[in-house]
């Protein structure tokens, strides 16, 4: 693959804005964070399990409910830590996890509204918590870099093995997609 996580997550740092104060502010609210981990993983389940569609992928496996409930709550502490301070562990978990949704088929449709009920169910727990806006601001930033690994992995995913299998290079890959989006203006 040709993306390298570690430097995606630098770049994104950089567009986003997500700075020391950012992970300073996280880290000293992540005993809170755990407090409403699970109250937050029903509320996105139960996000997902109203479309069909989805309900349907999160049912078919044996466990697959139970074992989800456990990463997200995993994955929501871990955006309060940042593991090894928001470093290559981090960035790995994170692209993992973008290309687990990718072999599922979880197309990018599903998972932005699904990041947005996040977003705003933190500012609901947030609000009614009395704490600070800023940290909404936080997570909203690291919400959206850990959202940013997930699309770009769809991105990353199937040009890869487009090239792969017809053997093109990236220069004829971009052009062909170009020519294809204009095609369908
Ligand atoms: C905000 C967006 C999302 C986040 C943060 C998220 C988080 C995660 C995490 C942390 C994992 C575990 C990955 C691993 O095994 O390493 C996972 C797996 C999975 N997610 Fe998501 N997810 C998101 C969106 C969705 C959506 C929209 C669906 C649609 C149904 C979905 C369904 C699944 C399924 C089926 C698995 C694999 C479960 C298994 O059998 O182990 N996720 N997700």
């Amino acid at each position: 693959m040709s993306l390298d996580p570690h430097v995606f997550m630098k770049t994104m740092e950089t567009r986003i804005g997500f700075t020391s104060d950012d992970k300073a502010l996280l880290k000293a609210n992540a005993a809170w964070g755990s407090t409403i981990a699970l109250q937050m993983a029903e509320v996105f389940y139960a996000y997902l399990a109203r479309d069909k569609e989805m309900n349907d992928i999160l049912n078919a496996k044996e466990g697959r409910m139970h074992r989800l409930n456990e990463t997200f709550i995993e994955w929501f502490g871990e955006m309060f830590t940042g593991m090894d301070d928001w470093g290559s562990a981090y960035a790995n978990r994170r692209w993992r996890i973008g290309l687990v949704h990718v072999q599922i088929g979880i197309g990018p449709q599903h998972v932005v509204p699904a990041m947005a009920t996040v977003v705003n169910e933190v500012g609901k727990q947030l609000k009614a918590a009395g704490l600070s806006e800023d940290l909404r601001d936080s997570l909203g930033r690291i919400c959206m870099i850990d959202l940013a690994f997930i699309e770009q992995a769809y991105v990353e995913v199937s040009s890869q093995a487009v090239m792969r299998e017809t053997g093109w290079t990236e220069g004829l890959f971009k052009r062909m997609i170009s020519t294809g989006a204009a095609s369908l203006k």
